[in-house]
């Protein structure tokens, strides 16, 4: 039973990258809307990924999300050094606070034995407090090192549940719905095609930066979110997607 499982989700792999047009792709069996943990199984194939690719002194940036909370829970040292730092790739997005990258970035940090540097910086940011935010010493800082990750970990939401979650003031709510957005990712809400139907302000790392990021690690499953992964990939650089079995039958479902 065991092998022809392995033989059944390299073939569903295949699928996958072929469909999404993604270099890596891993699958871990179940569907993660059922167990949570399932989300820890990501965790762990996110962790043996990231120890073939740090380099030396690498910088991490993370997004908030359950999915990478659970990456937090099972992180482990990553090198011999511990040299690496942990960073939050955006600023916080609304979402209650062990969800949020600071939280996230906190703790991948401490079982990791590495550093961390936080962001403590609203979103959405007002124009004008965007340009006075930017330019404040100790933020724009941390703003450098995150520009400077050379790999991202980040999640996918559905867009209207991401949407939700964060309070969306209504006149948003209703842009998102008009435009059918699928997917979110990065404070960027995304439809089918992959076009950008709203962005959130606020600082830290944009779309248009990953393509100076060296790994892009995307992790998201769950039957639920098949089609916003589907979007994401429509526009999004991604390295590797980590997602689940019920996840990727139901990508290749359609809709
Ligand atoms: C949010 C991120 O915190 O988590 C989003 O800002 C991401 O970009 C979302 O889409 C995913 O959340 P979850 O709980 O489904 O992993």
């Amino acid at each position: 039973v065991f092998m022809s499982e392995i033989m059944g989700l390299s073939v569903l792999e295949k699928q996958i990258k072929e469909k999404l047009n993604v270099e890596n792709v891993i699958i871990i069996p179940g569907n993660s809307d059922e167990y949570e943990w399932i989300k820890q199984e990501m965790g762990k194939a996110c962790i043996a990924y990231l120890r073939t690719v740090l380099g030396e002194r690498s910088t991490i940036a993370v997004t908030g999300g359950s999915t990478m909370a659970a990456v937090a829970d099972v992180m482990t040292t990553l090198n011999q050094k511990n040299d690496y730092i942990f960073v939050p790739a955006r600023g916080g997005i609304g979402e209650k606070v062990e969800n949020q990258a600071n939280t996230i970035v906190a703790e991948m940090a401490r079982k990791a034995k590495g550093e961390y540097r936080l962001l403590y910086v609203p979103d959405p940011l007002s124009e004008s407090a965007y340009e006075s935010i930017v330019t404040e010493p100790s933020i724009n800082e941390t703003l450098q090192q995150i520009k400077g990750s050379s790999i991202v970990l980040h999640g996918i939401g559905d867009a209207l549940t991401m949407a939700e979650r964060r309070k969306t003031p209504d006149s948003i709510a209703v842009k998102l719905k008009t435009n059918k957005a699928i997917s979110e990712a990065f404070g960027y809400y995304f439809d089918a095609s992959g076009n950008v139907v709203h962005k959130v302000r606020t600082v830290g790392i944009q779309l248009e930066d990953l393509s100076n990021i060296d790994y892009v690690i995307t992790i998201a499953g769950g039957k639920s979110k098949g089609q916003a992964i589907a979007s994401y990939f429509q526009q999004g650089k991604s390295d590797l997607l980590i997602t689940d079995e019920a996840a990727a039958k139901q990508i290749l479902r359609g809709t």
